[in-house]
C-alpha cells in the first residue's frame, strides 16, 4: 500500500512538507489504529537482541538523526519496531538552517539530497520534547554547535548540550560530520577532535554520568584521516562511532547533470552511498579490532544492505532515506530478513554476524 499509494501522494509535496506532514499523522496512531499498526509492523525474535553500552537492544535497527529531529513522534516509533531512536541534530540556541526548499529528492537514484544546516529549537525545547518518553527502547541524541559559533569555541555548545540532556536520553552522539552547517566537518580534523571529546569525557564525568558518548563521522574522509580519528577515539576512549553522515560525493548518478547541478550543495543520502558508507564502516572495524561498538549507517533499504553492513563490523544499523522510499513496514521486512539470512549462514544470533566479513 506504501508503494503504491501512498508515496505517490506523499510524493506529490516537496520533500520537506512530506516529511512534516508524515511526523503530524503519526499523532493519530491511537486506540484500534495503533493496535492494527503494532500487528502489521512489529517482529521479534530474540536471535536479533543484543546489550550493547550496557542497553538492551530489542534489534539492531534503529532510526537515524534528521528523521525525528524534534522528537516529536517518540510513541509512534515504537509501533514500528524500532529498536533504537536518535533525535536531534540539536545545539544550544534555536536555528533555522538554510533558505528552503533544502531536501531534494533523486528518485532515480533512491537517494536524497538535504541541506537543511541543521534547523532545530534548541536544546532547551527538545529538553521538554523528551519528558515522558518511551522507556521501552534506548534514545540517544544527536549534539552539534550553532552556526554562528566558530570551531574555536565549539566545545562550549557541545558542552551546553550533554549537560542539558545527559538526563533525559540513553545515549549522545557527537556530530563533527554535518556538511551543511558552517565548518561542523572541520571537527573532525585530529586536534578539534581530540580537544573536543575529550572535554566531553570529562564533563561526563564532572557530571557524574556514565552516559555512552558516540562520535559521527561523515563517509568522505581519507583512510589517513579515519586512521588519525581512530587514535583519538581510543586514546580518549570514546563508546561508539557512527558511520556515517550524508555524502558530498556525488559521482555514479543515474540523475541527469543537470537536475544535479540545479538542486547545488547539501548531503547525499540514500542508494548513492550504500557502498561509500559500508567501505567506511569496514575500514573503522579493522581500524578498531571490535573495540569500539559501531552503529552502521547509510544507504540501507533492505536486509542485504543492513547485514552487509553488520557483517563489516557494525552492531547495530540506522536509516533515513530508506524509510522515506520503502515506508513503514521497512524495520519489520529488515529484521525478518536478517533472521533468515542468520540461519543460511549458520548463526545463532545477530552478535556472531559482526565483523564476520573481517
Ligand atoms: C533530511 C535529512 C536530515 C538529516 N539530519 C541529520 C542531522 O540533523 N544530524 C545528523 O547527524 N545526520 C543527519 N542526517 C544524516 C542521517 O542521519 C544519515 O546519517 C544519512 O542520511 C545516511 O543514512 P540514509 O542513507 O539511511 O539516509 C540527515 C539526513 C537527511 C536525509
Amino acid at each position: 500500500m506504501y508503494k503504491f499509494l501512498i508515496r505517490p501522494l506523499l510524493f506529490l509535496l516537496p520533500a520537506e512538507e512530506a516529511h512534516e506532514f508524515t511526523l503530524f499523522m503519526t499523532r493519530f496512531c491511537k486506540g484500534p489504529f495503533k493496535w492494527i499498526s503494532e500487528k502489521l509492523f512489529h517482529f521479534e525474535d530474540e536471535r536479533l537482541e543484543q546489550e550493547i553500552f550496557g542497553m538492551h537492544f530489542k534489534n539492531p535497527v534503529g532510526l537515524a538523526a534528521g528523521l525525528d529531529k524534534y522528537a516529536r513522534a517518540l510513541h509512534f516509533w515504537p509501533v514500528l519496531g524500532v529498536g533504537h531512536i536518535e533525535v536531534g541534530g540539536v545545539t544550544p540556541k534555536a536555528q533555522n538552517g538554510n533558505p528552503k526548499p533544502r531536501v531534494f529528492r533523486l528518485k532515480k537514484d533512491r537517494s536524497i539530497i538535504n541541506r537543511f544546516g541543521l534547523n532545530n529549537d534548541g536544546v532547551d525545547a527538545l529538553y521538554k520534547s523528551l519528558i515522558g518518553r518511551p522507556k521501552s527502547l534506548p534514545i540517544g541524541v544527536n549534539i552539534s554547535k550553532n552556526e554562528w559559533t566558530s570551531n574555536e569555541k565549539a566545545l562550549e555548545d557541545y558542552l551546553t548540550c550533554l549537560d542539558r540532556l545527559h538526563n533525559s536520553v540513553d545515549f549522545v552522539v557527537v556530530n563533527v560530520s554535518c556538511p551543511n552547517s558552517t565548518n561542523v566537518d572541520q571537527l573532525q580534523e585530529k586536534n578539534y577532535l581530540l580537544e573536543l571529546l575529550q572535554a566531553l569525557k570529562n564533563r561526563r564525568k564532572e557530571l557524574g554520568s556514565k552516559i555512552p558518548l558516540l562520535v559521527k563521522i561523515g563517509p568522505d574522509v581519507e583512510n589517513d584521516q579515519l586512521k588519525g580519528m581512530v587514535d583519538v577515539i581510543n586514546q580518549v576512549g570514546i563508546d561508539g562511532i557512527i558511520a556515517s553522515n550524508t555524502s558530498s560525493n556525488r559521482t555514479d548518478l543515474q540523475t541527469s547533470k543537470e537536475k544535479i547541478q540545479s538542486i547545488g550543495c547539501g548531503g547525499l543520502s540514500g542508494q548513492a552511498i550504500t557502498e561509500l558508507s559500508s567501505n567506511v564502516i569496514r575500514e573503522l572495524a579493522r581500524l578498531t579490532q571490535g573495540k569500539v561498538a559501531i552503529i552502521g549507517v547509510g544507504g540501507i533499504a533492505n536486509a542485504e544492505q543492513a547485514y552487509e553492513k553488520i557483517r563489516a563490523g557494525a552492531s547495530l544499523v540506522q536509516l533515513y532515506t530508506g524509510m522515506v522510499y520503502e515506508g513503514p513496514g521497512l524495520i519489520k521486512k529488515i529484521n525478518k530478513g536478517l533472521i533468515e539470512l542468520l540461519e543460511r549462514d549458520g548463526f545463532e544470533s545477530i552478535s556472531q554476524a559482526i565483523g564476520a566479513d573481517l
